[in-house]
């Protein structure tokens, strides 16, 4: 029988009540004794100073998923201490710590309109610009070719409220070289690892409100446009920063998701999490608002079938950048990802884990 929200909300709230109780409560959808290698990975974001200093945190990543995604290590904030050197150490250390355990490494990102280092900043020439891109795409891939199959090539590329489908949004690599960056970046990352899966990334595309439907226009023409080009891109990642006041738009995001995969692209949920600074206090009551809104997101994610991956942008409330980001006006610690801040199992985990093992 289709599971539906009411399901996960009924659900979530009793099992916070028997958790409260300190009485085990079955996992939610869990099949029992489910046959678990047909499930879809789940990853989780990873920032190396937390996981060198927080040994529950590689922990529960080892526990819980299959591969990671670097939160700053394989950006040009940290790759590009300045234009002559590259530092790998952090990403060497976290490919390092995914190899140790059996995972393979998301790569987030080649070309980005943030994170640039300031020596980037301060080349003006188009030539230089696009001879500097090539240089970072090709160098930086072909180290981590074995352990990163799979990469975000372009981050992020429609403005936050765009004036049309056409709209792109402006950064360093637009103003030097033009809307064809998008482009040239998927085709220098093919040229450099053809067996790799290239991504365009985006976020703010799942809402029913404000300027996502907008956002979600723009980023359907860029894909549309891009393929028409002939660029190799394989996937879209779907971000999946989910707010906790703004609804998903369930039909149209699935929609959308059916009319992607229909033109070839895979989907990869890329950086999923809650920012419930704005939802009701009580923890219980949170987390099966929290959930509700997961499971909608990845319902419509799912509606052509289960997406390439799922991954959280962290694992443990502790370690999320919403604590900081988006504080609660009431004092009380954020819950945005699966796991509590003491590394305690929420809803979101078994939402994720229902959408893991789910047969279509
Ligand atoms: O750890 C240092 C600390 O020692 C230092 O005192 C402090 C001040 O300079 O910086 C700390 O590092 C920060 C790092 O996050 C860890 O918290 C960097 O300054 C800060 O720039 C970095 O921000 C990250 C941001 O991307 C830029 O790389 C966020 O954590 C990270 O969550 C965010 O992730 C982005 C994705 O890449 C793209 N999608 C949106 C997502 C959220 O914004």
């Amino acid at each position: 029988m289709a599971l539906t929200r009411r399901d996960v909300l009924k659900w979530a709230l009793e099992a916070s009540a028997l958790s409260a109780a300190g009485t085990p409560f079955r996992a939610f959808g869990a099949e029992a004794g489910g046959d678990r290698t047909a499930d879809i990975p789940y990853g989780a974001a990873v920032y190396l100073p937390d996981l060198q200093t927080d040994a529950r945190l590689g922990a529960a990543i080892s526990r819980h998923c299959t591969r990671v995604t670097p939160v700053t290590e394989l950006k040009w904030s940290s790759l590009r201490p300045t234009s002559g050197t590259f530092d790998f150490a952090p990403g060497d250390a976290i490919v390092g710590f995914a190899d140790g355990h059996g995972m393979d490494v998301h790569g987030h990102t080649l070309v980005w309109h943030a994170s640039l280092p300031d020596w980037v900043e301060s080349i003006t020439d188009a030539g230089e610009a696009e001879r500097l891109m090539r240089e970072h795409v090709a160098t930086v891939m072909a180290r981590y070719k074995k352990s990163v199959r799979s990469w975000d090539v372009v981050n992020e590329p429609i403005p936050d409220a765009p004036d049309g489908v056409t709209d792109r949004r402006d950064g360093y690599w637009s103003e030097r070289l033009g809307p064809r960056h998008v482009r040239l970046a998927f085709e220098v990352a093919h040229a450099v690892d053809p067996a790799a899966m290239l991504v365009l990334n985006e976020y703010d595309v799942e809402f029913a409100v404000e300027r996502s439907p907008a956002k979600r226009a723009a980023f359907r023409n860029l894909v549309e446009e891009l393929l028409d080009q002939g660029a190799p891109v394989h996937a879209i990642g779907l971000q999946g920063h989910l707010r906790g006041g703004w609804p998903i738009a369930i039909d149209e995001l699935a929609d959308f998701v059916v009319d992607m995969r229909r033109l070839g692209l895979q989907i990869l949920v890329t950086e999923l999490d809650v920012q419930d600074q704005d939802l009701v206090s009580p923890a219980d009551e949170r987390d099966a608002v929290i959930a509700g809104q997961v499971f909608d997101f990845l319902s419509a994610v799912s509606a052509a079938g289960p997406p390439h991956s799922i991954t959280t942008w962290g694992i443990s409330d502790q370690y999320s950048w919403v604590r900081w980001a988006f504080p609660r006006s009431d004092g009380t610690r954020n819950r945005p990802l699966p796991l509590d801040w003491d590394f305690q199992r929420k809803p979101f985990m078994d939402v994720i884990d229902h959408f893991r093992t789910l047969r279509i």
